[in-house]
């Protein structure tokens, strides 16, 4: 079994879509929520969650998006839930991904795609240290 890091971006939040997102990852079958928190995350956090896209064109304007209201931190834990969560989310870009994902239903805009799933085992445990140390 696997554990992943989400989380449910302001986005997500501010539009009301939590319960909606929450209940489509509750119901695949043998996944369940370790940990959940609600949290506006700061800089500095984001800086290590986001280390791989420091000084890339859409860095800023990410880090202020990602810091301008709660988000919702999530461990989901689970057969495959890395891959399963990534399938689930859709691809980065809403207006690419399909119908019957959680982008491609409700998103338009590639900076606000309402959420994040860890790309790999060994990301889903660098940023569950990030976000849940007591996890670690
Ligand atoms: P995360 O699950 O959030 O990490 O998304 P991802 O793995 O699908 O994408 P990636 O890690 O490549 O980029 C992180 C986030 O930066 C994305 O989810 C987008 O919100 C944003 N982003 C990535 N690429 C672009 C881009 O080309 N333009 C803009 N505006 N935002 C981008
Ligand atoms: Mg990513």
């Amino acid at each position: 079994s696997q554990r992943t890091l989400v989380l449910l971006k302001p986005d997500a939040v501010r539009r009301g879509l939590v319960g909606e997102i929450i209940g489509r990852i509750e119901r695949k079958a043998g996944w369940t929520i370790g940990a959940l928190e609600l949290r506006t995350l700061e800089r500095a956090t984001l800086e290590q969650h986001y280390a791989e896209h420091v000084g890339k064109p859409f860095y800023e304007p990410l880090v202020e998006f990602m810091s301008s209201g709660p988000s919702v931190a999530m461990v989901v834990e689970g057969e495959r839930v890395i891959e399963g969560l990534r399938a689930l989310a859709g691809p980065t870009d809403p207006i690419a991904a399909a119908p019957g994902s959680i982008r491609g239903d409700f998103g338009t805009i590639v900076r606000e795609n309402l959420i994040h799933a860890s790309d790999s085992v060994e990301s889903a445990e660098r940023e569950i240290k990030i976000f849940f140390p007591e996890l670690g």
